[in-house]
């Protein structure tokens, strides 16, 4: 009994590491151009208003009001690990999307729309 749990901890521990690395790796692969981009609207109000919208039409449906996630495959857009990332990761992300993973490519939104998506989550992050 005592073998089985430890046995069940680790392979919980396994999962837990492989997750972490998953969800790391496409911050790895941004472009070094990409990731120093600046996003035009950095701190604009109006911008992050414009975002919201375009967030609520669009990503609301998966990651949730307020871009919380739902606690399952659809990760809180708040997180440590993307107020770490660069602006210019966030948008390249958003224009390839991970398909494999559920998340879609947004590249056919206009430019202008992804600055004012980043901007909003930099306002609630
Ligand atoms: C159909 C569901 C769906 C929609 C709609 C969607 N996403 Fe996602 N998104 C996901 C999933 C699933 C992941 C996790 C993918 C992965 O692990 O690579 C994700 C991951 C992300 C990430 C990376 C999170 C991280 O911690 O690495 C960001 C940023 C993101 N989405 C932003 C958006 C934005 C902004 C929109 C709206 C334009 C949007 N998503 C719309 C499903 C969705």
């Amino acid at each position: 009994m005592k073998r089985q749990t430890t046995t069940i901890l680790l392979l919980l521990l396994s999962g837990t590491l492989a997750l972490a690395a998953a969800s790391h790796s496409h911050w790895e692969r941004v472009p070094a151009r990409d990731h120093a981009r600046a996003n035009p609207f950095a701190g604009n109000p109006a911008a992050a208003v414009a975002g919201e919208r375009v967030y609520n039409d669009h990503c609301a449906q998966c990651h949730k009001a307020g871009a919380r996630g739902d606690g399952g495959k659809h990760p809180s857009l708040r997180s440590e690990q993307l107020r770490a990332v660069t602006d210019g990761d966030l948008e390249w992300f958003l224009r390839q999307g991970d398909l494999a993973h559920g998340m879609p490519s947004w590249s056919s939104l206009p430019q202008a729309q992804r600055w004012q998506l980043v901007t909003y989550l930099r306002s609630i992050q």
